[in-house]
């Protein structure tokens, strides 16, 4: 069986082929950072007519990437949500439109659990059942995975996300759209022990989270170093502030992940969603959690960000499961998984 997979939830065109059992045929993607970077930060209206110019051409390089014919495409799977209501219906109208006329099934996909399958793309698929920490742009959720479309959320930020406070952190530091990955090449130049931030609800039990304190930590510190050192904060300075507060970022991660494998005793842990690009995430969560006898997995780092493959992925997995939509088709801004 062969799976279109399209992805329009936010800034991100996508598309992929999966093969039931040859996997991945291919994937394209068409980024649409440079458009909203004059803005610092994703302009709606704007991604969603950019979608409408890219998303049927993205399909047709897909098809020709893998020589592929539209009539061998099986169903085809759309993100559904959540996300931007706009950039939602253009992938789902085209999505829904081209299953209704090649007559094949369509399926609309939940945008986080593509991203919590997408390890499942990789060469050692982690076994279920898992935890997966989603951790993006907009969401961060610890998720009790005990099969495909049993998910059980564990815990999730009361406020921020861990990217968006990346990002508001980045922009604090004065570095340009999307600033999680500017941070982090930053911080590689920090002095650790500098400077020192909390890990927030880290003093108390549970699995939810908190980050907007740290942006605001952040602000606080940089005020401070600006009026002992001057404005602008020496380079070296503004790394070691970028330090610490990925490092406070991870750590908090990292406990609350601890936890949750122990709430839970599962083995096997899914890091997914754009901040597990995060290479001192990665690096850091694997060499913790290898002590106590558990196994992280990740996506290749195309695939932690938004991409098409995933969703077509996830695609395949619920009409394994018989479900498909109607004739209609959904555009979930919100949409708990
Ligand atoms: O999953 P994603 O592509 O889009 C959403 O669904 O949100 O995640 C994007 C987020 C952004 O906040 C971006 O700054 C962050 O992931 N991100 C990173 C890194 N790469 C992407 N944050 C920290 N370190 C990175 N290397
Ligand atoms: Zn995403």
């Amino acid at each position: 069986m062969i799976v279109l997979g399209i992805e329009t939830s936010c800034d991100e065109t996508a598309a992929a082929l999966y093969h039931s059992e040859q996997g991945l045929l291919a994937h394209q993607l068409h980024s649409q950072i440079p458009l909203h970077a004059a803005y610092g930060g994703v302009v709606p209206e704007l991604a969603s007519r950019d979608h409408i110019r890219k998303t049927l051409p993205l399909i047709r390089a897909t098809l020709a990437a893998a020589d592929c014919l539209p009539q061998q495409v099986d169903a085809v799977a759309y993100t559904a949500g959540p996300g931007l209501v706009g950039a939602l219906l253009v992938g789902a109208a085209i999505g829904r439109s081209l299953a209704w006329s090649w007559g094949k099934p369509a399926i609309g996909v939940h945008h986080l659990e593509g991203h919590l399958l997408a390890p499942m793309l990789e060469e050692n698929p982690p076994p279920l059942p898992f935890v997966a920490l989603l951790v993006s742009g907009g969401h961060t959720q610890l998720v009790d995975v005990r099969a495909i479309g049993d998910y059980q959320l564990l815990g999730e930020s009361v406020d921020d996300a861990a990217g968006e406070a990346f990002d508001k952190t980045a922009k604090l530091l004065g570095l340009p759209y999307p600033g999680g990955p500017q941070l982090a090449r930053l911080a590689q130049q920090g002095h650790p022990g500098r400077y020192r931030f909390p890990r927030p609800m880290t003093d108390r039990p549970g699995l939810d989270l908190s980050f907007s304190g740290l942006k605001t930590f952040a602000l606080n510190t940089l005020r401070q170093a600006e009026s002992e050192h001057g404005t602008p904060l020496p380079q070296q300075l503004r790394a070691d502030i970028a330090l610490a507060f990925e490092q406070a970022v991870v750590e908090t991660l990292i406990i609350k992940c601890r936890r949750a494998l122990h709430a839970t005793g599962h083995r096997h842990l899914v890091l997914a969603g754009g901040v597990s690009a995060n290479q001192r995430l990665r690096q850091g969560m694997a060499e913790v959690l290898a002590k106590e006898g558990v196994t992280t997995h990740y996506p290749r780092p195309e695939f932690c960000t938004d991409n098409a493959a995933m969703i077509a992925y996830a695609g395949w997995q619920r009409l394994r499961l018989g479900e498909s939509e109607p004739l209609s088709f959904k555009a979930k801004p919100r949409w708990a998984i």
